[in-house]
């Protein structure tokens, strides 16, 4: 299967992190498609976390070349403390490939995104304020700046000349910020962050293609979530890229014919970090259990996840906007103490009952999950290492998921380690 997407069927923090860095022991190259620092994959290994925001989660092996596609936003700066943090701790990022086509976060789309959330004031998205929306669209509105425009100073400062005569009214005038004036601007982003990611900046198409024509393996590893895709998700409560499947095409600058496989990364439960409906959401002591034992605080920013039961409605949805090959089911261990445990089968609608994602925002938002209960199986699985070791209320639990959203699941997460997961495929 040479080349393969992971991609987040929820709404984020599914485990991405966790299911690249397995995969990765068998790829080439691992290629971020789209977001930015707003992620957050976490990776554990051999006991020792590493939090990351952009680097792909491939970069601790070895032979594997991370690379930051053109359809990712790249703030320097934190790329540049990434880079610091990892090799601090032995990590080798000299392979590390950056698209010149990516663009760049400047300090007014961060600046916007503070701003711009505190005049939303109740009604805010909750986003990461890393100014990924602003920068995001700047690229639509094509006054953006990309990471090739460093190489070249003289379009550069034209380049931010034409975006700062927009923001610094802006900001001024609508926000009353003042902004950095266009020489201090200019003067990090050319003398203080080029000359650091100067090394890693190249032709990611051409270094994506040669590798996938020599038949080697190339994950392509999402950010974000499904339901956080601005065209699919639930806007506007959603992030400002496309971390479905097809963006893997245009964010990595590959066709849907070179695509083998897909796998949905799936939370054994559902959590939602930020404003936006959520049907399945929990206020009792489950969503306390799943936030204390499942440690749902945000990666990134430190906020407390809500969380909820896993809503088959919503993957059913997912299953079929990223064409899902396959579901890798993490944190199946959170549920480990649980007397009973909930899926959202359907919802109730005005008095109707509803199989499929309504379209229309207001059905969403007033939708009341229709629950299958099923015991729990009160044992500890984070030791297991083969399917015939699950309880049997485990192993019917995945049978239910599997036949709800019409999609086998091929690996289950039994705690965070890189080695904690059981092989499923009952099928195969
Ligand atoms: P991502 O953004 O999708 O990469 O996910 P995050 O890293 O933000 O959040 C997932 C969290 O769950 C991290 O703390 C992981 O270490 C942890 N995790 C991933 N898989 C499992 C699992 O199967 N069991 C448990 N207990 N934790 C897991
Ligand atoms: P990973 O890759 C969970 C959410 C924010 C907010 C919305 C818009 O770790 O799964 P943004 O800053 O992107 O404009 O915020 O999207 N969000 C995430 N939620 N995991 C993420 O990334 C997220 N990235 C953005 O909380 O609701
Ligand atoms: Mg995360």
């Amino acid at each position: 299967m040479p080349a393969t997407i992971v991609v987040g069927t929820q709404w984020g923090d599914e485990g991405k992190g966790k299911f690249t860095d397995l995969f990765a022991k068998e790829m080439s190259l691992v290629v971020r498609y789209q977001g930015g620092h707003n992620a957050g994959h976490t990776l554990v290994v051999d006991g020792e976390t590493t939090a990351l925001q952009l680097i792909p989660s491939g970069v601790l092996y070895d032979h594997v070349t991370p690379v930051i596609g053109n359809g990712v936003v790249v703030d320097p700066a934190v790329l540049i403390a990434e880079v610091d943090m990892l090799e601090a701790k032995g990590v080798d990022c000299s392979r590390l490939r950056v698209s010149g086509n990516a663009h760049l976060i400047l300090p007014y789309h961060q600046e916007l995104d503070v701003v711009f959330e505190r005049h939303l004031g109740q009604n805010k998205l909750g986003t990461t304020k890393r100014g990924i929306g602003p920068a995001y669209a700047d690229k639509a509105f094509r006054i953006g700046l990309r990471v090739q425009d460093m190489m070249d100073p003289k379009i550069f400062r034209e380049k931010l000349a034409v975006a700062l005569h927009e923001k610094g009214p802006l900001l001024a005038k609508v926000y009353n910020r003042l902004l950095p004036d266009i020489d201090v601007i200019a003067d990090k982003y050319l003398h203080e962050y080029y000359p650091r990611i100067e090394p890693y900046i190249c032709d990611a198409i051409d270094l994506v293609h040669e590798s996938l024509d020599a038949g080697q393996h190339v994950l392509f590893e999402g950010a974000q979530a499904t339901f956080l895709d601005l065209d699919q998700g639930t806007y506007p409560f959603v992030t400002s890229s496309n971390p479905t499947a097809g963006g893997a095409c245009t964010g990595a600058g590959v066709g849907p014919r070179d695509i083998d496989r897909v796998v949905g990364i799936t939370k054994a439960y559902t959590t939602r970090v930020g404003s936006g409906p959520f049907p399945a959401e929990l206020f009792d002591e489950v969503a306390e259990h799943f936030v204390t034992v499942g440690h749902e605080f945000g990666t990134n920013t430190g906020r407390r996840r809500r969380c909820g039961w896993f809503d088959a409605v919503m993957l059913r949805h997912a299953a079929r906007l990223n064409s899902l090959s396959e579901m890798a089911l993490t944190k199946l261990d959170i549920l480990d103490d649980l007397d009973t445990i909930k899926v959202c089968v359907a919802y109730e609608i005005d008095g109707n009952t509803v199989t499929s994602m309504p379209y229309h925002q207001s059905d969403f938002h007033k939708a009341k999950p229709i629950y299958e209960e099923l015991p729990g199986w009160k044992t500890d699985i984070s030791a297991c290492t083969e399917r015939h070791q699950l309880p049997t209320e485990a192993q019917d639990y995945l049978r239910l998921l599997e036949a709800q959203v019409g999609v086998p699941i091929s690996v289950v997460g039994v705690g965070p380690g890189r080695n904690q997961f059981v092989h499923w495929n009952e099928g195969s």
